[in-house]
């Protein structure tokens, strides 16, 4: 399972990188607006920080605008995603996009008819977004396991990208699940190494390390 960083913080994607566990990046128009950063700049900022995929979402609502824009998108770096919405619109736009030879990320899936037609414009990865369904009382990860069956029984080549992943524990679902990829909140990817009994037992070597070495 590839795991992406949901975030346009250059310090958080530097930090990840460093770790050289991080295999790309995920935005959005919110998270960019977050940072207050020049839209273009942050885009190639991101790709040569994390030398992996990066999705850059289209914020036209037009077929034809999302297929401009997100020709234009794909221009700045070659690591770039062209993210659209699992709209009609969005989705003409994908199929359009794909056949031009790039690469698509299709967001705002909710449900698993909506991925069955991702699948069908060849985008490299559709986005379900699981905590936005927790929040409305759906349990997220019952699409996620429904995407990941309905995948797997047509060999569909569309990769299944966990988007809005809120906690360890929906990063472990997603990943029984079997899901491609997990995308999640720098705070979330921290969490993930994080373990009490680790630390207790790393102290206590230490410490009796320290007494042997007084011998
Ligand atoms: O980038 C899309 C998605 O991961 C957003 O997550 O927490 O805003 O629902 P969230």
């Amino acid at each position: 399972m590839k795991i992406f960083l949901d975030t346009a913080n250059l310090d958080e994607i530097r930090e990840g990188a460093s770790l050289g566990l991080l295999d790309g990046v995920t935005t959005n128009p919110s998270l960019i607006a977050k940072e207050g950063a020049d839209f273009r700049k942050r885009i190639v900022e991101i790709c040569e920080s994390v030398q992996g995929p990066v999705s850059a979402e289209v914020t036209c609502t037009d077929t034809e605008g999302m297929c401009r824009q997100g020709r234009e998108l794909a221009k700045i770096h070659s690591w770039v995603v062209v993210k659209t919405p699992t709209t009609k619109e969005g989705l003409k736009a994908a199929k359009c996009l794909v056949g031009d030879g790039i690469k698509v990320n299709s967001t705002l899936c909710f449900s698993a008819p909506q991925a069955l037609l991702v699948a069908k414009t060849g985008a490299t990865y559709v986005s379900p977004f699981v905590g936005r369904l927790d929040d409305i009382s759906h349990v997220g990860m019952d699409l996620i396991r429904d995407i990941v069956t309905i995948y797997r029984n047509y060999s569909f080549k569309t990769q299944v990208l966990a988007a809005s992943l809120r906690h360890p524990l929906h990063v472990v679902d997603a990943a029984k699940a079997g899901v491609d990829v997990a995308t999640m909140p720098f705070k979330v990817f921290e969490l993930l190494f994080k373990h009490p009994l680790t630390d207790k037992g790393q102290d206590q070597f230490l410490k009796d390390w320290e007494k042997l070495k007084a011998r």
